[in-house]
């Protein structure tokens, strides 16, 4: 696979910051994952497993999904050395081919915003979900202070929400949840959650 900037950042990924960012990623996970114990769940763009590796007592099953081997094999370490027995890896990128998989719950946590074409993207989310399923992303709001030619600068909600229903998905919660300094490519940001139902 063509990549890959996450390779050779894998073994430093978890610093302070990125726990600590991903602490409060996964409170506002949690709060949307009630009565899914019997649920699977596939972490779009996974990394390290900061985010779902702390939901596996929430859901029923975790596939670990990354375009970085490097990244998974943090991901893999912990989910031995831990003994989760429910989460698994996959080294895959759904926008170059599609592996047979389906799942209830899909999550991508800041990952939306590292693919170029967004609606491609949701629509192969939203075809890998079964009827019901529920994707749920945490990104950036949009921030005309960012400006990367490989990172979107976050989303304004209107228009990803018309993105999602364009991919079929029969309704959208979105919200802002937390303001922080220096979280976005050192500029002061905000984060969204948003759960769309298929
Ligand atoms: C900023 S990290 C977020 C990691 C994790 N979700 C979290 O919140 O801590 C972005 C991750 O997305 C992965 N990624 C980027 N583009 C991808 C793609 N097209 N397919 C799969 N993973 C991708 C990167 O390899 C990286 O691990």
């Amino acid at each position: 696979m063509e990549n890959n900037v996450f390779d050779q950042m894998a073994k430093r990924y978890d610093t302070e910051e990125r726990m600590e960012l991903a602490k409060v990623v996964v409170k506002a996970v949690r709060e949307e994952l009630r009565n899914s114990k019997s649920k699977s769940l596939i972490d779009y763009g996974s990394g390290t497993g900061l985010v779902s590796l702390e939901l596996s007592d929430v859901v029923g099953s975790i596939l670990l999904v990354d375009s970085s081997e490097q990244m998974l094999e943090v991901a893999q370490a912990k989910i031995s050395h831990r003994g989760i027995s429910n989460a698994t890896v996959l080294y895959a990128d759904f926008t170059q081919e599609t592996p047979e998989l389906k799942a209830d719950i899909i999550l991508m946590s800041l990952v939306l915003l590292h693919i170029p074409d967004t609606e491609k993207i949701l629509q192969t989310l939203f075809n890998m979900l079964n009827e019901g399923g529920k994707l749920m992303i945490v990104d950036f709001d949009k921030n005309e202070n960012i400006n990367h030619p490989k990172v979107h600068n976050g989303f304004a909600h209107d228009e990803l929400k018309n993105k999602l229903a364009k991919a079929g998905f029969k309704s959208t919660e979105m919200k802002t949840f937390y303001h922080g300094q220096c979280i976005f490519m050192k500029q002061d940001a905000s984060m969204f959650i948003a759960t769309s139902i298929k």
